[in-house]
């Protein structure tokens, strides 16, 4: 089915189960224990054997000789996987270093062996026996040092590096009120719950891969590359996932891995990559350097913004692209953005966590924050007033499909009390603290991708949904089960969701924000195709066909679905692919976050004391898990803001804070309270759901309105994150 036009009046708009909050229908199987996760697979692979990971002890360099002997004759070793015996081996699309190094090594920690035996206990201790010399060469590893040199605008997917309107050096020169700041962001670890794991089997030359991935078809993809064999040879297997956050968007080293060890051995391998073995083998977020210019009048209207920004990654990496947000965000004449790549030898960089916007409003709305100082104008007020509802860059004839900024900010700034706010910092006292409160915009974009499912009627009536697509911990099972509940009139417990495995139709996968969106649209169009089928089967006009209560109805006849499914049951597969549409509108979600913070007078200890926000993202699909998903990510961003930090071994080249003993992130006593506002919105331009992204929206712009509350507390300005004590006093 494609989508090309509004969708006007849909069977998605009844709203009977879609849209209302419901329970997570994993819910039960995930606390009980009863999920199984990939390395858990034991009833799929009860005779696996287990992997451990060596790591490279240097950033840069190579191999000089490897000498296994003492590993291979450890108890219980069944055999070691290096470059010298896994033969030929392709390179993933998204991996910038080989998964398996050697004889040259490209970061700290990249893998350069796998020894396989009996047990867990016997793999880990034999590993330690492995005995390597390298020849280590110098390395670059300091963003702020490099970016000082000259730096090459980025090969990117898809995303400029330059963007340009109007003309910024002229219309900064002439503003009335400037500002002209630096801000940094520090390397970040995603740090899920569950690290990444495999466990791997071959059927003759069939591969099996439980993992945990969140884009399978891709994931079968660059599977079959690196290997070198035919895609339809394997399988990936990936129904429960205990986080993903952009670490597991593409294949890592312990599928890679779990798949050479089981050929070698002969049996089912389990791999995976240890917590403390995570930040320097897998992927994070790039630490950036931030310039941000803005030119505006005196009532604080900008006039010229621009925005550029520095990270580094092994050759052939890409940007953290931050500067995304500040292209469609506010309005303004004269514009230019910049993304600068720097070669750094550290781990590979690349998405976590909404990539580009996140740190980049950590950037832009403090930025914002001081316009609003400067200008006097209170910060809310301010960005109403720079609100364009088009692209800035690209003018009217580009409109927003819909951007209700202004809904959140008033709304938000309502309910959390914005109005008991002191414009002058460093006014409000509460016993030791200094108390003072924050805004940010929220800004994410919102893609669609093509995603298809197949579904079912059995002869009881059930329906039964599949599609590859993954539930990464944000309700895709749930809404998937809404959607098809919706279409053909059933209840929400009529409806088995069946997900993450690469037998089913191709998805959009979960990343960027596009899963739900995407996802259930591709559920809509194989729903309209199995109530076709229905239909027609009924002897009733499809299109005046109507689904309730488990019949097909027509003027006053009706059929149950068990009856027309039979004995064979009924089923239809579609997908939802989509045209030119972000070419006519532009596409986004919007929202304002707000937070209030304490900060004692003595130690410069900060709390967040409450945090509220308003969010404008189309159709919420399920109010209750798009909540938890949006505190979660307000989370993430205090995370950002205070906590989160991977510090870099300038001399040697790997982040030294790697485990989640020093690698810090918060937990609930860090936040009393959190509340999130849902602005009613129906994007009839994103997709027959009339929905869109919301997972990582929540995330964008947190943090800034906790740095924003610092200062409103304290009058002390802070570019330099994490926000930590030592810089407040
Ligand atoms: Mo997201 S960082 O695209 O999984």
């Amino acid at each position: 089915m494609k989508f090309d036009t509004p969708a006007g009046i849909n069977p998605i708009d009844k709203g009977r189960v879609v849209g209302i909050p419901h329970d997570r229908i994993d819910g039960a199987a995930k606390v009980t224990g009863s999920a199984p996760y990939a390395y858990e697979r034991h009833d799929a692979a009860p005779n696996a054997v287990y992997g451990w990971i060596v790591g490279s002890a240097i950033a840069k360099g190579r191999i000089a000789a490897m000498d296994l002997r003492a590993a291979e004759a450890a108890p219980g070793v069944l055999g070691i996987v290096t470059h010298a015996n896994a033969g030929k081996l392709g390179k993933g699309s998204m991996n910038t270093a080989p998964l398996l190094g050697g004889p040259q090594v490209d970061h700290y920690e990249q893998a350069v062996a796998l020894v396989i035996a009996d047990t867990f206990e016997n793999a880990r201790d034999a590993a330690k026996l492995v005995r390597i010399d390298y020849t280590p060469e110098d390395g670059k590893y300091d963003l702020a040092a490099e970016s000082l040199k000259g730096v090459m605008p980025p090969d990117s997917f898809g995303t400029p590096a330059d963007t340009k309107a109007g003309d910024f050096d002229d219309g900064f020169a002439k503003a009335a009120v400037k500002i002209d700041q630096r801000y940094t962001t520090p390397d970040h670890s995603h740090a899920m719950m569950e690290p990444h794991a495999t466990t791997a089997a071959w059927n003759g030359d069939r591969l099996t891969l439980w993992t945990s991935n969140q884009m399978i078809a891709w994931g079968v993809g660059e599977v079959a590359k690196t290997l070198g064999i035919p895609k339809e040879k394997v399988r990936l297997v990936s129904p429960y996932i205990g986080g993903g956050f952009g670490s597991k968007l593409f294949l890592r080293a312990d599928a890679l891995l779990a798949a050479l060890g089981a050929k070698q051995v002969g049996r089912p391998v389990k791999v995976a990559i240890a917590r403390h073995q995570i930040p320097n083998n897998t992927t994070h977020r790039p630490a950036t350097i931030q310039r941000i210019r803005i030119g505006a009048d005196k009532d604080g209207v900008i006039d010229a913004i621009g925005h550029e920004v520095w990270s580094g990654d092994l050759p052939g990496g890409s940007p953290e692209t931050a500067a995304q947000q500040t292209r469609l965000l506010y309005r303004g004449a004269n514009r230019m953005t910049a993304h600068r790549l720097v070669t750094l030898n550290l781990p590979e960089g690349n998405a976590m966590r909404a990539p580009g916007e996140a740190v980049g409003l950590l950037a832009l709305e403090v930025a914002m924050d001081e316009l609003a100082e400067a200008c006097g104008v209170d910060p809310v007020e301010l960005r109403i007033r720079n609100d364009v509802q088009y692209d800035p860059e690209a003018g009217p004839q580009r409109p927003y499909s819909s951007r209700k900024l202004v809904e959140c900010l008033r709304a938000g700034a309502d309910r959390f009390g914005w109005d008991k706010r002191k414009a002058k910092p460093g006014q409000v006292r509460d016993g030791r603290w200094l108390v003072g409160m924050g805004v940010a915009a929220a800004f994410r974009n919102n893609l669609v991708g093509k995603s298809g499912a197949r579904i079912g009627v059995d002869a009881q009536g059930k329906v039964i949904v599949e599609t590859d697509m993954t539930d990464i911990g944000t309700g895709s099972y749930t809404i998937i089960g809404q959607t098809a509940a919706e279409m053909l009139g059933v209840p929400l417990d009529q409806v088995i969701v069946r997900l993450g495995d690469s037998r089913f139709p191709v998805s959009a996968g979960s990343g960027g924000q596009w899963g739900a969106n995407s996802s259930t649209a591709g559920v809509y169009a194989a729903a309209m195709a199995l109530r076709a089928k229905l239909a027609e089967k009924a002897g009733y006009p499809a299109d005046k066909a109507q689904f309730d209560d488990g019949l097909v109805k027509f003027d006053n006849k009706s059929q149950t679905l068990a009856a027309l499914a039979g004995r064979e049951g009924l089923w239809a597969e579609d997908s939802m692919e989509y045209g030119d549409l972000d070419k006519r509108y532009a596409q986004a979600t919007f929202g304002a976050h707000f937070c209030e913070v304490g900060v004692d007078i003595d130690t410069a200890e900060v709390r967040v004391r409450r945090m509220g926000g308003a969010f404008a993202a189309g159709r919420i699909l399920n109010p209750k898990s798009a909540r938890s998903q949006v505190i979660g990510a307000m989370t993430m961003g205090v995370g950002a803001a205070l906590m989160e930090s991977l510090e870099v071994d300038t001399r040697f080249g790997f982040f030294v804070n790697h485990d989640m003993a020093e690698y810090v992130v918060p937990v609930h006593a860090d936040i009393p309270q959190q509340d999130v506002l849902f602005i009613d919105e129906l994007d009839d331009k994103s997709s027959p759901m009339k929905a869109k992204g919301v997972g990582e929206l929540g995330i964008c712009g947190a943090g800034a309105a906790v740095a924003n509350a610092i200062y409103n507390a304290t009058g002390i300005r802070l570019r330099d994150y994490p926000l930590t004590i030592d810089k407040l006093l």
